[in-house]
């Protein structure tokens, strides 16, 4: 949907998937970029009546292989935005490049279904770390987690990310997409063509947009 505010618009999907799950741990992957820094952050300011933080378990959907203080490292952002405002977690999981995927394929694995994934969306249609023309695209069904990296060199670092098995471990995956620049890959998307981003699949998939980035296309956001 087209959205006004739309930090305020994530909080509030989150705030509900948590309170869909009385009683129980609530898994969610976060996202990097700086269209989820201001989810993140107004998630931090706005929840706290709303959200037992201590019942939560971070994941990340993708990141840069990166040490975890490195101004571009998606675990970084995460602590900044978001972890580091909103005091102790049950758990959190960072993605470390150096441990190989195995061991994050088991940790995915084991929770069985994550409550919430956030994905951004890339001017080229990418999203977590899965780039048009890269390897990830194609991973086996059964793998979870990949190592990846952009073909193109635009998008820099090589990466671990969630394969598209991964992703639909989500009960709802939540897209986020802000920003004029957007709006070519988000109208390609919705007019069908064939990015890493339009192949997403999990229990629920909605797309968060602003009027900046909204399609002008008479295609409407995908379904
Ligand atoms: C990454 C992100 C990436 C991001 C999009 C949107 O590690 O780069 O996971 O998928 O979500 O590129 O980023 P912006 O919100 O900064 O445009």
């Amino acid at each position: 949907m087209v959205v006004d505010d739309l930090p305020g618009a994530f909080t509030a999907e989150v705030v509900a998937a948590f309170a869909k799950r009385p009683g129980e741990e609530f898994d969610i992957a976060l996202s990097g970029g700086e269209t989820a820094r201001a989810c993140y952050e107004r998630l931090a300011a706005d929840s706290a009546q709303a959200i037992d933080w201590l019942v939560v378990n971070f994941f990340w959907g993708d990141e840069r292989c990166v040490a975890p203080d490195d101004p571009d490292s998606n675990e970084l952002l995460g602590r900044q935005a978001l972890l580091e405002k909103v005091g102790a977690a049950n758990a959190v999981y960072p993605m470390r490049c150096e441990d190989g995927v195995d061991a994050y394929q088991l940790r995915i694995g084991e929770v069985g279904h994550l409550d919430v994934v956030h994905l951004g969306l890339g001017s080229d249609g990418h999203t977590a770390s899965l780039f048009p023309g890269s390897a990830a695209l194609e991973a086996d069904p059964g793998q979870l987690v990949s190592f990846n990296e952009d073909p193109t060199g635009r998008n820099q670092h090589p990466r671990m990310t969630l394969t598209y098995a991964g992703i639909a471990r989500a009960r709802l995956v939540i897209f986020t997409v802000a920003g004029e620049a957007k709006r070519p890959a988000l109208e390609a998307v919705c007019a069908g063509e064939d990015l890493p981003a339009a192949r997403v699949q999990a229990g629920r998939v909605l797309w968060l947009v602003d009027r900046d980035a909204a399609p002008r296309n008479h295609a409407g956001l995908p379904r």
